[in-house]
């Protein structure tokens, strides 16, 4: 495994292995890995002949300064577990090398990104769809690996997709979680041992939701989610909104979709933390 720092460098070694018809996937991360991220990493060591991860904290992509400072930093770990996995390069850029000039692009995937993470964090698909549309134009891999636990990113990564017209397959993966339900994230590791305890209950009411759904209106399962997050002390609901998988529009009824995704931002102390669960797939 090699670890690399420049667009040039990483662009010398790709150019070879391109000309020899390899197929390349791409794996954009902010690094801190887990086993969330390794779940799509081994998918694309399985399904492509080198593999290319991106660690980098991408700061036009942070509404909140101070979540950019608190964001864990791991680069040695991260190309411990990356090794293990057997990538083949672990692109590592600097901010300058990345953004040597503001980037002052703006993308708009309206409504896609008007709702939810799009309405509380101004400016944060902007900045992830500025990373992910420069890593494309660097990598230009065949395959791109992205995770549902961030479901409206995945979403608008494809709209980006289809209408930038880029050429390459999106594949979506699974939410991997702990064996307690808790979904696996960075910024789980900021939660002190009580926190983690009550964040517990944004999976469990997630999974009681789904139960519940099978014989509830969507407003009803709804008002359960809301007051089951605002009953554990400790949680602060910042939204739970049950919509379209596709359209991301919230649904008044069920037989409205034939794919009912329930997306939830909560606060657990100071760490805001995101899960989602599917009702309904096509
Ligand atoms: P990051 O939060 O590091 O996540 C990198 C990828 O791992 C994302 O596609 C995310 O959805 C996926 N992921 C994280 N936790 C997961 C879990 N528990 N199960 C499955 N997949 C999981 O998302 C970003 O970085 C950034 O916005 C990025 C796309 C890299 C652009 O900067």
């Amino acid at each position: 495994m090699k670890v690399i720092h420049t667009i040039k460098d990483l662009q010398t070694e790709l150019s070879v292995l391109k000309v020899l018809g390899k197929k390349v996937g791409l794996v954009p991360t902010m690094g801190a890995l887990h086993a969330g991220h390794a779940s799509l990493v081994k998918r694309s060591v399985n399904e492509n002949d080198v593999t290319v991860v991106s660690v980098f904290v991408n700061p036009t992509q942070f509404n909140d300064k101070n979540d950019l400072v608190k964001y864990p930093r791991t680069l040695d770990a991260d190309c411990k577990l990356l090794d293990a996995c057997e990538v083949n390069f672990v692109f590592a850029p600097s901010v300058e090398e990345i953004y040597p000039k503001p980037d002052t692009r703006s993308f708009s995937y309206a409504p896609l990104d008007t709702v939810m993470e799009g309405a509380f964090r101004p400016g944060h698909f902007n900045g992830v769809c500025q990373i992910v549309s420069k890593l494309f134009d660097i990598v230009k891999p065949y395959r791109a690996y992205f995770g549902e636990k961030d479901f409206q990113q995945l979403a608008i990564i494809r709209e980006m997709v289809r209408q930038m017209k880029f050429d390459l397959e999106i594949v979506g993966c699974p939410i991997v979680r702990e064996e307690d339900g808790l979904a696996l994230s960075s910024r789980n590791a900021r939660l002190s041992a009580a926190e983690r305890e009550n964040a517990l209950n944004i999976s469990r009411t997630l999974f009681k939701s789904l139960t519940f759904a099978a014989d509830h209106s969507v407003s009803e399962t709804q008002q359960m989610v809301e007051d089951a997050i605002n009953a554990t002390s400790g949680l602060r609901l910042e939204y739970f909104e049950i919509v379209d998988g596709n359209t991301l529009q919230k649904i008044g009824d069920w037989n409205e979709t034939s794919y009912a995704v329930g997306c939830i931002t909560v606060f657990c102390g100071e760490v805001r933390l995101i899960d989602n669960i599917k009702y309904k797939e096509v």
